[in-house]
């Protein structure tokens, strides 16, 4: 009798190596090992698994996609996640300690990466919440500090509590001093200079991005004008933030590319 043909399976089991819970349960990051010939360029997702039934332990029946934030060197992968009150994958996923296991499906997907600009002087990374990750993969990857002149990274959260990977985004900004400008924003409470020392004490009110592109504050906050012609925009994070801002950059001369036309913007929702 032929036998049927072996099938491989389309993704591996990993090990959780290290686990980070920053200033509020609700956020944290987990790194897991890395499977043999896992390659991916920055701004890319995975899709990550879990086995949620008791009865088949060591079958992942649970996906979602999760950015990078590894650097593509590094040897282990990185994911930074927030806690969706009740959510099917995010609380499990919470609960891993190191030693546990979470499946990687062996593809890789994601266009919000540098590839989609052919030119451009200015990156703005601009996003809410978890939608820093993408973002983070970038600026571990010292390509991206030789392909543009100036990079702008804002982050909006809510809190300032909530400004995960703030320390390691200091030091970015000091070792890539007058090219990297991090603006951390909060929406729902007053900045502190500690977190956001370029800014002037005037710069501190708690907005939007969207009032901040609006009213000009945005520019003068990164001291830096968004000039279609020499300015790429990406724009990840909360899709009701993301169709606010695209709708406000495109007024301002920003879209996406298109077959054939290069574009100004690239998007990603995650949800
Ligand atoms: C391309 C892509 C990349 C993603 N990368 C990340 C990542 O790096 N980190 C991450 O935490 N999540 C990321 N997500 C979201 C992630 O896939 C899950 O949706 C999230 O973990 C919640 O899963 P859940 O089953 O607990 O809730 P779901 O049932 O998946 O979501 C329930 C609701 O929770 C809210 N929600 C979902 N995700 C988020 C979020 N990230 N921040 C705030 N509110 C959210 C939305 O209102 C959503 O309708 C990404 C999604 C996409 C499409
Ligand atoms: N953190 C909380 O206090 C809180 C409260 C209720 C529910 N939740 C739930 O917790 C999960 C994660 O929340 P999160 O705070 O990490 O992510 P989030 O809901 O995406 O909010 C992140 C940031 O995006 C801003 N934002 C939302 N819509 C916007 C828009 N259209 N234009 C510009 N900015 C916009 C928010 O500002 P605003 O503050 O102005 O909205 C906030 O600063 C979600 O499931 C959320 O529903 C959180």
């Amino acid at each position: 009798m032929t036998q049927p043909p072996v099938v491989a399976p389309r993704y591996t089991k990993q090990t959780v190596t290290h686990k980070t819970a920053w200033a509020t349960e609700k956020l944290f990051s987990l790194t897991v090992t890395r499977p043999p010939g896992f390659k991916f360029v920055p701004g890319q997702f995975a899709r990550l698994g879990l086995a949620l039934d008791p009865a088949a332990p060591e079958t992942p029946n649970e996906w979602r996609a999760y950015s990078m934030v590894s650097a593509p060197n590094e040897n282990e992968l990185e994911f930074y996640s927030v806690v969706v009150p009740d959510g099917k994958f995010s609380p499990p996923l919470a609960r891993l300690r190191v030693g546990d296991a979470l499946w990687v499906n062996n593809t890789v997907f994601g266009f919000l990466t540098l590839d989609s600009f052919v030119d451009g002087e200015d990156l703005w990374l601009l996003a809410t919440g978890t939608g820093l990750s993408a973002y983070l993969s970038m600026l571990r990857d010292p390509a991206t500090f030789k392909r543009f002149k100036r990079i702008v990274l804002v982050h909006g959260v809510r809190h300032a509590f909530e400004l995960a990977y703030r320390d390691e985004l200091l030091a970015l900004m000091q070792q890539h001093a007058g090219q990297l400008t991090y603006l951390p924003i909060t929406t729902q409470e007053p900045l502190t200079q500690q977190l956001s020392p370029s800014l002037r004490a005037t710069s501190l009110a708690p907005a939007r991005l969207t009032n901040l592109l609006s009213s000009g504050e945005l520019e003068q906050r990164a001291g830096l004008s968004l000039d279609p012609n020499q300015a790429r925009v990406m724009l990840c994070g909360n899709p009701a933030m993301v169709t606010d801002m695209r709708s406000l950059l495109s007024e301002r001369g920003f879209a996406a590319g298109r077959r054939g036309v290069a574009g100004n913007l690239a998007v990603e929702n995650y949800w």
